[in-house]
């Protein structure tokens, strides 16, 4: 759906997976993109040959101040003003059990993941307040926030102080009318996962997520390009999970001890200790 007056957006991490597929989303529903990355080669594939008028590729590392300040300089003077910030560059990070980490490892990770994302909203908020106030921040968390056995410690934890900045910053500037959501994928395909990773291993994550199609960058993308939007006027400090129903399952113990209520052939209500008899249906009958 295009736009009379275009909407104008800055995405981190645009030259590759999820970004990309943000990128291209966003042009698609008529927004101009101001795509950030740190990786010259694959911001130049996707965007240096190209004669499309509402996407610029930027050169950006998102742990450096100046960098992202200039990420939101560029979108206003290409395309007049900002209108959403998609805070999504990312990696993996360190690795490896906690007491053999690597502190320059451990900064290295929260550098890019959270100090990252605080830059984008610092400066995306600076060029919001600049144009009288509103606005959208979008910042990619991840379901591995929310538990301890899903992501490594750093990448986790550095996620875990993602979904609390889209928290405290939604709360803070909801006055100003600018809106702070963030998004949580699960298991999506792209370059990153895909590192150190085979075929089998995309097997055993979909047997994880209970609906079985792959996560997708544009699935990712659906999300982001409706929160990006100023249409969901009053949905701030949300997180919305694009994870196929992982988080939803969480430990899956019912399933892993076959007791999955899908699986059974009664139902019924069951009366613990009360002391009263409980009641069983045989399905089927
Ligand atoms: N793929 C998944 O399953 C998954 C799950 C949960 C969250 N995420 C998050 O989604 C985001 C995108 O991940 P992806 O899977 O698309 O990975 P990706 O590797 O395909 O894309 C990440 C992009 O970020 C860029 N980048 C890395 N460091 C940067 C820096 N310092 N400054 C600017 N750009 C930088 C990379 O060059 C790359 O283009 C990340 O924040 C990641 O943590 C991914």
């Amino acid at each position: 759906m295009s736009q009379a007056t275009p909407r104008v957006a800055a995405v981190t991490g645009g030259a590759s997976g999820i970004g990309l597929g943000i990128v291209r989303r966003l042009v698609a529903d008529g927004w101009k993109v101001v795509a950030g990355d740190i990786n010259a080669v694959t911001l130049n594939e996707a965007f240096g040959d190209s004669d499309e008028e509402n996407v610029v590729g930027v050169s950006c590392d998102v742990s450096v101040e100046s960098h992202v300040a200039r990420l939101v300089e560029t979108a206003v003077e290409r395309f007049g003003r900002l209108d959403c910030m998609v805070n999504n560059a990312g990696i993996s990070g360190a690795f490896g059990p906690i007491h053999e980490l690597d502190v320059a490892h451990w900064d290295f990770t929260f550098g890019v993941l959270a100090r990252g994302v605080f830059l984008g909203t610092k400066h995306a908020t600076r060029q919001f307040l600049a144009q009288g106030g509103g606005g959208s921040i979008v910042n990619m968390c991840s379901i591995a926030a929310w538990d301890g056995g899903t992501g490594p410690q750093a990448y986790s934890a550095a996620k875990a102080a993602v979904q609390n900045l889209t928290w405290s910053t939604a709360a803070e500037l909801a006055e100003h009318r600018i809106r702070v959501n963030a998004v949580a994928p699960g298991s999506v395909i792209t370059p990153m996962w895909m590192k150190g990773r085979d075929q089998s291993d995309v097997d055993r994550a979909l047997q994880l997520q209970p609906l079985k199609e792959p996560t997708t960058s544009e699935h990712v993308a659906e999300a982001v390009a409706f929160l990006a939007a100023p249409e969901p006027a009053m949905i701030t400090g949300t997180c919305v999970a694009v994870d196929g129903g992982i988080s939803a399952a969480g430990t899956d113990l019912a399933r892993r001890l076959g007791n999955n209520p899908g699986d059974l052939k009664i139902s019924g209500l069951n009366m613990g200790t009360s002391g009263t008899k409980s009641v069983v249906n045989v399905l089927g009958d």
